[in-house]
Parts: structure tokens; sequence; C-alpha cells
């Protein structure tokens, strides 16, 4: 990286920069890759963890604009620009569909002009925020400007809710976010888990802490309470993100290679 904006400290890791070495990009720091390779000796399959993972949500995103009707995203914890960013794949099937992301990475920040090219009939917008202040992200200009809370949204929480430690209390941010969305809105969530790999996940979630990067594991039940509670899952439900409707046929990772949860739930 030679292009560093004033404001981030590089000294000191960030979970977007981390995933972003983990999935093969070029947007991280030495004190991210330092970290991130520490988790990496703990869990050695974090990068397929984390493929899966990126994966999953543009199955979630195609599945949403092309099966529900869904046209409005509200995409918290966006992550640096990598494939698949969701406003391409809505509107490679939606072009009018309208997408507003949010991340409280000042990096992401930094690169958010590549998250807004935005299909002439859509719409794209980035807002930095924090997903422990959601009150803050509802009524940001941008926000209600960009979506239409009379008509149903899709909140996506995708890799996200496992840097939400239970004392940010995690189960209210999400019902305050869902509580925003009308009937038909849908909520996508994803999660690292420590269940098939305790040693390891365990390692790595201490790594990440020891970094200063909040981090709670969860196991798919924990998930699934915090994440869907009073909403429909859509088939197959809470499965590993890698089992969720794969558009391939063929072998795909063993949980312990995944280590991560994800599900697709409609607000009734
Ligand atoms: C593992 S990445 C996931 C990126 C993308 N959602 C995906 O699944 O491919 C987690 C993202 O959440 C962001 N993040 C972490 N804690 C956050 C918080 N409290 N508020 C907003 N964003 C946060 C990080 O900056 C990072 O970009």
């Amino acid at each position: 990286m030679t292009d560093t904006p004033p404001a981030i400290d590089t000294s000191k890791p960030h979970s977007a920069r981390m995933y972003d070495y983990y999935l093969g990009g070029k947007n991280h720091f030495a004190a991210d890759r330092e970290a991130a390779e520490k988790a990496l000796a703990a869990v050695p399959t974090g990068r397929t963890g984390a493929r899966e993972n990126r994966a999953f949500l543009g199955r979630a995103v195609r599945y949403l604009a092309a099966e529900a009707g869904i046209g409005q995203f509200l995409d918290i914890g966006t992550g640096l620009p990598t494939s698949n960013p969701v406003h391409e794949v809505a509107q490679s099937i939606a072009p009018s569909a309208r997408v507003v992301y949010a991340d409280n990475d000042l990096l992401v920040l930094a690169h958010a002009r590549a998250l807004l090219t935005s299909s002439p009939q859509g719409r794209t917008a980035y807002i930095h925020a924090d997903l422990r202040e959601p009150e803050a992200i509802l009524s940001d200009p941008v926000t209600r400007e960009v979506l239409d809370f009379s008509q149903p949204v899709a909140l996506m929480l995708v890799s996200v809710l496992h840097f939400v430690p239970d004392e940010f209390k995690p189960a209210q941010i999400v019902a305050t976010l869902l509580g925003a969305l009308p009937s038909g809105s849908y909520l996508v969530a994803s999660h690292v888990t420590a269940e098939h790999q305790r040693a390891g996940a365990g390692a790595a979630e201490r790594s990440y802490r020891g970094a200063g990067v909040p981090a709670q594991l969860r196991d798919s039940d924990e998930f699934a309470e915090l994440a869907f509670s009073g909403l429909e899952l859509v088939p197959p439900g809470v499965v590993l993100v890698s089992e969720w409707r794969p558009d391939r046929a063929g072998p795909r990772p063993a949980p312990a290679e995944v280590n991560g949860y994800g599900a697709v739930a409609r607000k009734p």
C-alpha cells in the first residue's frame, strides 16, 4: 500500500484489511498481515472460509434479487472492494437496485468510490458508520435518501456479527435494525464459529482480541438465536456458508475448513 489516507492508523490491524489479506487482495498493511498470519497459524484453512463466505454473500444477493424480488440493500460491514460487491450482483439482475454500504474502517471509506459505480437506473451510496450504533445508520440522511423504508429492504450483516461481542448487545442491534424495516424485508447474515475446530478457532479468536480487534465466535445455535429470532428462515436455514444453495455440484470443503454459518430469513 502506498496511498495511506492520513487518519488511518496502520500500526493496528483491522478486520477489513485482514479479511482482504485472506481473500488475496492488496489493501492491507504489515500489522494486518502479521495479525492475519497469527490467525492462519491457528486455523490454516482460514482463506477457504473467507472465500466460501464471500461466495455465500453473492449467492444470497442473487437469490434476493432474482427470486425474492428485493431491490434495496443495506450492507453493514461491507469490506474492502473485492469480487461480487452487492450492487454489481443485484444490479446485474435488477438494474434499478439501490444499495447503501456502511463500514467503520477508514480504509474502506478511502476506497468507497469503487463501490459507487451504480447502474444508471439504480443507486449506490456509502456511509462511514459503526454497526454498534444502529440508530445513526438508520437516521443517516444518505440512508434515508437512497432507501425507501416503506418497501422491503435486505439487511446484510455478512461476516460482521462476530466483531460485536455480547457486551455490545448485538441482539438489540439486530432488533433495532430489523425494527425499522417493513414486513417482507430480509436479513442475510453469516458468522464465524469454533464449532468444528475448538482449539484452532479459539486461538484465532484470541489472536484477534490480542491485536485489539473485538471478536466473539458463536456456535450455530447461538448465531441462529442472535440473528434470526422471530424471522422465517429461507430453506435450507442456518447451514455452513458453503452449503447454502451451492451453485455447483461436486465436492465442497469440510466443516472445519469453512468454520462459518450463514442464512437468509424473511421478516413476517
Ligand atoms: C470479514 S469482513 C466482511 C466483508 C463482507 N461483508 C463479506 O462478508 O465479504 C468484516 C467487515 O466488517 C467491518 N466491521 C467490523 N466491525 C464493524 C463495526 N462495528 N461496524 C461497521 N463495520 C464493521 C470491517 O471493517 C470489515 O469490512
